[in-house]
């Protein structure tokens, strides 16, 4: 009966692509009819053969887009996504369908639609591993593709200066260069099948809290050399072929009328040949923005419709500059392939979706502490409890507009929404039971579960199981920060109370952003799974039994407190400098206007500067609680024998050994600490290699250093430097375990 039901599903999916095929055939003939279907031009000058044939109205609906869907003012021609423009059918330029896809696509289940829920992206950066990095993105490429969309809204990459940032769970972590790597990659992958590629929030967007306000005082050496860094590492691997500008203010400027952002460092600096399109309402004027490099205005037409058509007819904005705004849209449909591989709406391969999001999954989950090698659960483990967090039925996601549906609706039910936001932003489980997915690799054990709800019974079913694990999770979203990085207090007396009535308790954490740990001492071991997608669970039991020996490592410090962090409190807007949703259902037309008209500016200054994440521990020699780069595995490994060989590559090399009984893959990290007269943070992240390892295997490695990894930007010159001096290269396995060190100059 199963397989006839694939076999269905698998005609049904082959006969959908042949009419797909068919259907995608006119369009192509069509195509064929123009000076700019000749694929052997390139994107520059196909872009000129349009432009030479376009009416002013044809440019300026280029330039905008058509409403949101899902708030009801979009036309028919929208595929449903969060953004939209039109197309030009007399020219055959095909429309824009922007969906948001940060971990998945979202908002399929209004439309019926199926997405694979990935691990999420501080998850996904645990596995320090562009080529998944790449798959991740592929695979929401094709699934963007399967859909009928042709571009995507993913690709966050703000560095995490503000750990309780509600996004941080769509973010790369807090260093520039493995956020830029791997979100380079995640972009290379969604255009290695067409579709347009998106980097965000660009820049500063470090806080959800008046985030539409807010104006992020900070330094031009320090949003160099960290925040845009990272968008300039993931633009050179991707050429992605958007970047959204953001929300907030940066010193004294919207972000999408910032000419210093957009113009002198986006456009000119990092050589970006794509387009800027505003966060959605993040557009407050047409001539300024305009004329500070922002291309197209997102989601509707306040100001790049009308307004920027009599601003060109009365010659405020020049034919130039529109040129260039409808060039850079129109290159990017060329240069990714959009028009020369149409899109056509497929049954996705969900099976296909499965084993991805399991593969990285696995990759993902970093193991904390294991006293006593409690884990792996072996077969002298008879009987197993998991308390709480919903264990029984499914894994959290993060929310907002991030959000991927859970298939079939969540497994656990959301609150009753209290406003507009909370209707949006409404928290989704995704159906992967960690309950169901132990027992079924642990088959000859008592698996059960107890919600955890009532202490005393948790602490009776821990105290009579071999083994208990707690399941604790943080939930994050767009629209609001964490107030804290503690868990609830309910779930802390939960994990203290476990790990009273039973020494052998695991803790597994879902969370998107570090969490604190007051009861570490007494928990035997920890596993940090954050949103672990469709497959979470299944992942979670592989690495729990040791089907899978663990390698992640964390993409973030988990400090020891709220008191450590840069600032120890959250920056909260005034009253009047805050959007009030409404009632749910409510007109959202009034939020977007008074959103375009900019709220009342509140300051946030990022003092610490160059100090983001471990810098900032190590400068202010702050103990953590799990350093950045820290992970485990069920093996160990030994480092030695550093060579190190200056010059503009320089050749890193030494040799990892694993020193245990498993084979595993060790993540071998390098770091730099420049001469003290650059005035930089102790020490950076320079360079890895992941190392696949047999039990008793050495691996000779080499990381090469390029010159720009120990470069610093000197604001007087407005350019990059090599500070002559000592540089002090350091090898291990955590930024804070690092046996090997060299010292070399230059
Ligand atoms: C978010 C963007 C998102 C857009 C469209 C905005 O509120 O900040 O990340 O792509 O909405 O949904």
């Amino acid at each position: 009966m199963k397989r006839r039901i694939v076999q269905s599903l698998a005609l049904t999916a082959a006969l959908f692509a042949a009419s797909s095929a068919f259907a995608q055939l006119p369009w192509m003939q069509r195509a064929k009819h123009y000076a700019w279907s000749d694929a052997s031009l390139s994107p520059d000058s196909r872009a000129d053969l349009v432009i030479k044939e376009m009416t002013l109205d044809e440019k300026i609906s280029l330039l905008h887009g058509q409403g949101m869907p899902f708030f009801s003012n979009a036309p028919s021609e929208s595929n449903g996504g969060a953004g939209y423009t039109n197309a030009i059918p007399r020219l055959g330029i095909p429309a824009i369908q922007m969906a948001d896809s940060a971990y998945g696509v979202t908002r399929g289940a209004a439309a019926g639609r199926y997405s694979t829920a990935l691990p999420n992206n501080l998850g996904a950066a645990s596995s320090w591993d562009p080529e998944a990095a790449f798959e991740y993105g592929a695979l929401i490429g094709r699934e963007l593709r399967d859909e009928g969309y042709s571009m995507t809204l993913g690709g966050g990459v703000n560095l995490a200066r503000e750990p309780r940032n509600g996004r941080t769970f769509e973010y790369q972590g807090e260093d520039p260069l493995l956020a830029g790597t791997l979100d380079g990659n995640v972009e290379k992958g969604v255009q290695s099948v067409h579709i347009i590629g998106d980097l965000k929030h660009y820049a500063i967007n470090d806080q959800e809290s008046g985030r539409n306000a807010v104006n992020a005082n900070i330094s031009k050496r320090a949003m160099r050399e960290s925040d845009l860094r990272a968008f300039e590492i993931a633009l050179g691997i991707s050429n992605a072929g958007g970047v959204m500008c953001s929300y907030n203010r940066v010193n004294g400027d919207f972000a999408c009328e910032n000419s210093y952002l957009l113009s002198d460092v986006l456009k000119k600096d990092f050589h970006f040949e794509g387009f800027v399109l505003s966060d959605w309402g993040g557009t407050h004027s047409t001539v300024k923005a305009s004329h500070a490099g922002l291309d197209m205005e997102q989601p509707d037409k306040i100001f790049f419709g009308d307004p920027l058509k009599n601003a060109v007819e009365s010659g405020v904005v020049s034919q130039d500059e529109i040129n260039e705004h409808v060039h850079r849209i129109l290159r990017t449909i060329f240069a990714t392939g959009l028009f020369d591989h149409p899109v056509v709406k497929q049954v996705p391969d969900v099976e296909g979706g499965y084993r991805i999001a399991q593969q990285i999954a696995e990759k993902s989950i970093v193991l904390l502490k294991n006293r006593h090698d409690l884990l792996p659960l072996t077969s002298a483990v008879h009987s197993v409890v998991l308390i709480g967090g919903h264990a029984d039925v499914g894994v959290i996601t993060g929310g907002g507009s991030a959000q991927v549906d859970a298939p079939g609706g969540s497994a656990v039910p959301a609150p009753t929404p209290k406003n507009m936001m909370e209707a949006i932003i409404h928290r989704q489980w995704l159906p992967s039971s960690p309950l169901r997915a132990l027992q079924a690799v642990m088959p000859s054990a008592k698996i059960s579960y107890v919600s955890g709800d009532d202490l005393q019974a948790a602490a009776a079913a821990a105290k009579s199981a071999d083994v208990a694990i707690v399941f604790a999770y943080q939930w994050e979203s767009e629209g609001m920060d964490l107030s804290t990085l503690d868990l609830s207090d309910d779930q802390n007396k939960l994990i203290e109370t476990v790990a009273a009535a039973n020494p052998k308790s695991v803790v597994v954490l879902e969370t998107g952003s570090p969490a604190t740990m007051p009861w570490i001492d007494n928990a035997a071991a920890v596993v940090e799974a954050w949103y672990p997608g469709i497959r979470g669970a299944e992942a979670l039991a592989n690495i729990l039994t040791g089907a899978v020996n663990p390698t992640g490592k964390l993409a973030i410090t988990f400090p020891k407190s709220d008191a450590d962090l840069p600032h120890p409190k959250l920056v909260l807007p005034p009253p009047e400098s805050e959007i009030n949703f409404g009632a749910p259902g409510a007109d959202i037309s009034n939020i977007m206007s008074k959103m375009a008209k900019g709220l009342p500016p509140f300051q946030t200054y990022y003092d610490e500067g160059l100090k983001v994440g471990y810098k900032w521990y190590d400068a202010e020699k702050k103990p953590v609680l799990f350093p950045f780069g820290f992970g485990l595995s069920y093996t160990t490994y030994g480092y030695s024998g550093l060579s190190v060989t200056p010059g503009d590559s320089t050749a890193v090399s030494f040799t990892v050994r694993n020193t245990g009984k498993r084979a595993g893959t060790e993540i071998a990290e390098v770091y730099a600490s420049l001469p003290d007269a650059s005035g930089e943070p102790p020490k950076r992240l320079v360079g890895w290699a992941r190392v696949d390892l047999a039990p008793g295997e050495s691996k000779q490695i080499s990381v090469p250093v390029s010159r720009d990894r120990l470069t610093v930007f000197d604001e007087a010159s407005d350019s990059w430097k090599l500070v002559p001096g000592e540089y002090v290269i350091r090898v291990g396995g955590s930024s804070q375990n690092l046996p090997l060190q060299k010292a070399v100059s230059f």
